[in-house]
């Protein structure tokens, strides 16, 4: 059996949210530049889209780490496994990311910016699923939301799939 995916916020719906997202950032660092921080793989449609609806000067930047652990959820022990290539002091980080689950990785990671002394670390997130968390993580912006329920598309993977699909599903995995 194929894996099953249902729609949970429509390709349309998902293009609202985030221009809506980033008229509220713009209106937020009016005056100001931004610096974003992309996490890839699974932010970078994301990053993308959110980088066009915002009106004051953005630098994209590009980030991959790795946490292990299995599957479906992450240890806490992140692996920076590709870094920024130019130092941010100073500059206005906006760390955009596709989806805060335990909130391990993000925890880690904003530790990690913070300590190159920027002026200061903002977190955007496509999905934020609370009923998983187990480290506070601030997410400053989000766009959706959402219960327990494993995620795909809008640039989120199950085992590397389902990235380039235009809407965000839940899928359930079949048996082939
Ligand atoms: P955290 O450290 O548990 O918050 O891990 C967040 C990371 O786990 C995200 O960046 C995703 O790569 C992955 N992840 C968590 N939940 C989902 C999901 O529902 N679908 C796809 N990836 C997910
Ligand atoms: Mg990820």
């Amino acid at each position: 059996m194929a894996d099953k995916i249902t729609t949970m916020y429509t390709e349309e719906e998902v293009n609202r949210r985030i221009a809506e997202l980033g008229a509220q950032i713009t209106k937020e660092y009016e005056g100001r530049s931004i610096t974003m921080v992309c996490i890839l793989k699974g932010a970078a449609a994301f990053a993308c889209e959110l980088a066009k609806r915002i009106e004051v000067p953005v630098e994209m930047e590009y980030m991959r780490c790795s946490s292990y652990g299995n599957e479906t959820e992450s240890s806490g022990v992140v692996k920076i496994d590709l870094d920024l290539d130019r130092p941010i002091r100073d500059k206005n980080i906006l760390v955009v990311e596709d989806i805060i689950d335990t909130g391990r990785t993000m925890h880690y990671l904003i530790d990690v910016l913070k300590n190159r002394g920027p002026a200061e670390v903002k977190l955007c997130a496509l999905l934020d699923k609370p009923d998983r968390r187990v480290t506070d993580v601030n997410i400053d912006y989000t766009g959706f939301v959402i219960p327990d329920k494993f995620i795909v598309g809008y640039g989120l993977d199950y085992a590397q799939k389902y990235r380039n699909l235009p809407y965000i599903g839940v899928v359930e995995p079949g048996t082939d």
